[in-house]
C-alpha cells in the first residue's frame, strides 16, 4: 500500500515529533490537536529542532523552508480523512483513545491504516473500538522522536499481516528501526522500563536517596545516559502514572504506582511539560534539587 499522506492526531511531545519525523522523510503531514495554542506549541518544537538542523549543516534553508511546506495542522479530526495511515498519540487514556479511534473509523477510508502510539494500552483492544481491526496496530515512538532509532511495532491479535508489513516498511522510510513486540500491557519497552522508574520514585518515597544522588547512581553504575528520576520529568509524570496504572490492572500489585508519583500528578507537577516535577525547569530547562 503505497502512504502519501499522514494524519498525525496529537500535537505534544510524542505528536509534534511524529511529525517532524514524518515530514522530515517526504511524507505529507496533517496534525490534529485540540486548539490552536496546543498546535502552535507543537509547530514551535518542530521549526526550532529544523533550525537547530540548518545551524548544524545537516540540512539547508531551502529544504527546511521545503520540509514545512509539507506540514499543515488543523483543529477538525474530519480533516484527516484523505490520510492513508493516521497515527495516533493523544494522552495516555483509553476513554481518550476510544473516542479518537472511534472517529478516525468513521471518518477515514477503510483501506487507511490507523496507528497507535500508546506507552501501554493494548492494540487488540483499541482495535476493537473500530470496524477494523485488522488495520490497526502499535506503532511506538521513543523519545525525544528525531533522536531515537527505535520503533516498537505491536500487533493486535487481528491485525493483518499487510498492516504489520505496510507499518514497517513506513518506520524504514521515517529511518527507523522497527522491531516487533507482542500484545501485553506495556509491550517489551515500557513494561521495563516504567517499572524502573516507579521503583526509582520508591527509593525516593523510602528515603533511600535524594533525586540528585539516585540519578546519579543509575548514570554511573548502570551507564544509562539519564537518570530514572530525570527520565520521568521528561516522559511526563502523567504518562508514567497511566501507565503504571494499565500494567497493574495487567499484571497486579507488583507494578503498584508509588503513592508519591501520584501525589506529584495530583499536585499538577508532572515534570519539564510544566516546569516542576522531581526537578524544577527554569526556561532552558536548568534543574534545580525540589523538595519533596
Ligand atoms: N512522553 C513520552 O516519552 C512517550 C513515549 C512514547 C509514547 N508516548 C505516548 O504518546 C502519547 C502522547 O504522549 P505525549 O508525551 O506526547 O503527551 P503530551 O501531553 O505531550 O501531548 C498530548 C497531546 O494530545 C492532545 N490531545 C488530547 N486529546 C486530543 C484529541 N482528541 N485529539 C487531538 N489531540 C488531543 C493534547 O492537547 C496534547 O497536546 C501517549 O499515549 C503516551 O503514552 C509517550
Amino acid at each position: 500500500m503505497e502512504i502519501k499522506k499522514i494524519g498525525v492526531v496529537g500535537a505534544g511531545q510524542m505528536g509534534s515529533g511524529i511529525s517532524e519525523v514524518a515530514v522530515s522523510s517526504g511524507f505529507e503531514v496533517l496534525m490534529r490537536d485540540i486548539n490552536q495554542e496546543a498546535i502552535e506549541r507543537g509547530k514551535r518544537r518542530i521549526e526550532a529542532n529544523l533550525d537547530k538542523r540548518v545551524q548544524k549543516g545537516k540540512i539547508s534553508s531551502d529544504e527546511r523552508v521545503n520540509i514545512l511546506k509539507n506540514l499543515s495542522t488543523t483543529t477538525r479530526l474530519e480533516d484527516l480523512k484523505e490520510c492513508d495511515f493516521v497515527i495516533e498519540a493523544v494522552i495516555e487514556n483509553i476513554s481518550m483513545k476510544e473516542e479518537v479511534f472511534k472517529k478516525l473509523d468513521a471518518i477515514t477510508r477503510q483501506e487507511a491504516v490507523l496507528a497507535s502510539n500508546t506507552s501501554s494500552i493494548s492494540i487488540t483492544r483499541i482495535g476493537s473500538f473500530t470496524k477494523r481491526p485488522d488495520r490497526v496496530v502499535g506503532m511506538h515512538f521513543f523519545n525525544p522522536v528525531p533522536v531515537m532509532k527505535l520503533i516498537e511495532i505491536i500487533r493486535g491479535l487481528a491485525t493483518s499481516d499487510e498492516t504489520f508489513q505496510t507499518t514497517r516498511d513506513l518506520s524504514l522510510k521515517m529511518g527507523k528501526t522497527p522491531l516487533e513486540a507482542n500484545d501485553f500491557a506495556g509491550f517489551v519497552s515500557s513494561r521495563l522500563i516504567f517499572s524502573f522508574m516507579n521503583e526509582a520514585i520508591y527509593t525516593l518515597y523510602e528515603g533511600v536517596g535524594k533525586p540528585e544522588e539516585i540519578d546519579a547512581i543509575m548514570k554511573m553504575g548502570a551507564n544509562h545516559p539519564m537518570g530514572p528520576l530525570e527520565l520521568a520529568d521528561f516522559v511526563g509524570l502523567d504518562t508514567v502514572l497511566s501507565v503504571m496504572y494499565v500494567l497493574q490492572e495487567s499484571f497486579g500489585d507488583k507494578y503498584r504506582p508509588c503513592p508519591l508519583l501520584i501525589k506529584y500528578v495530583h499536585a499538577g507537577y508532572l515534570g519539564v511539560k510544566t516546569g516542576r516535577g522531581f526537578y524544577t525547569y527554569g526556561e532552558n530547562p536548568v534543574r534545580k534539587l525540589s523538595t519533596v
